[in-house]
């Protein structure tokens, strides 16, 4: 059975004294739900984050690791790195981390292997841009995403896969796909998945939706048959806001 999930993806937000304080008051007002909920903070601040949040349901991830065990990359993480302060969960291939710092779907494959040679677990981000969509290439866009950076995982592998469905074009535009066009493209990429493996590895894997996700809109998406969460970017930075988008799941 797949999971819910509702993650916070800080991007390069809030400092130290910033971060502890909207921990603390997620902490105070985060609801009963059975959904997951995740938050990734900036990197030096996820182990204040790890200890802030050690007796609470709250998980702390990470935005980004390089591939390589350790070694003369500066200004990088490692897997290891963030194990080491209890962090075990990755997002992998954000589109910020595609457009803006030249990740290929070569460099994604291999960050992935490498967070999965760790047992982590990846959450992993692609999507189409806006005008991927206009000229109808929205589709195979998405499945060459999928199959350069996941299609050679085997079944084992998958279930430390969690998926984020995130349309460039709705990333902090305030645009947000309907919950129609949501819906048509995780129903796709389950299809895309049960053709390459099979119908237990699709159907347990949980997709999540991202681009600007809001309270306002959260629970119509979160309705969805294949929309099992949100990785939520603004939103996630103010407390009330990510509460309410818990809610509506
Ligand atoms: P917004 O919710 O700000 O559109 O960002 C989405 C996102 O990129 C989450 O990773």
């Amino acid at each position: 059975m797949r999971s819910k999930i509702v993650a916070g993806n800080w991007k390069m937000n809030k400092n130290i004294a910033e971060t502890e304080a909207l921990l603390v008051e997620l902490s105070a007002k985060l609801p009963d739900t059975t959904a997951e909920v995740m938050v990734a903070p900036a990197f030096v601040n996820l182990n204040a984050a790890v200890r802030h949040l050690e007796s609470s349901a709250i998980e702390v991830i990470a935005q980004n690791m390089h591939f390589a065990e350790s070694g003369a990359y500066t200004g990088e993480i490692s897997a290891d790195m963030l194990l080491s302060i209890g962090i075990d969960t990755v997002i992998i291939g954000h589109s910020e981390r595609r457009a803006y710092f030249g990740e290929t779907d070569e460099i994604l494959a291999k960050k992935v292997t490498a967070a999965l040679a760790k047992n982590m677990r990846v959450m992993f981000c692609f999507g189409e841009e806006l005008e991927d969509r206009k000229s109808g290439n929205h589709f195979d866009v998405v499945e060459s995403q999928l199959k350069n950076a996941l299609f050679s995982l085997d079944a084992q592998q998958w279930r430390k896969i969690v998926l984020a469905y995130e349309p460039v074009w709705a990333i902090g535009t305030g645009e947000t796909a309907s919950p129609e066009q949501a819906q048509e493209m995780h129903a796709f990429i389950r299809k895309t998945i049960a053709e390459a493996y099979d119908n237990s590895i699709a159907k347990n894997v949980s997709i999540l939706y991202g681009g600007s996700v809001k309270p306002a809109n959260a629970a119509e998406i979160f309705s969805k048959p294949d929309v099992d969460g949100g990785l939520i970017g603004g939103a996630a930075l103010v407390a009330d806001d990510f509460v309410a988008i818990i809610k509506a799941i």
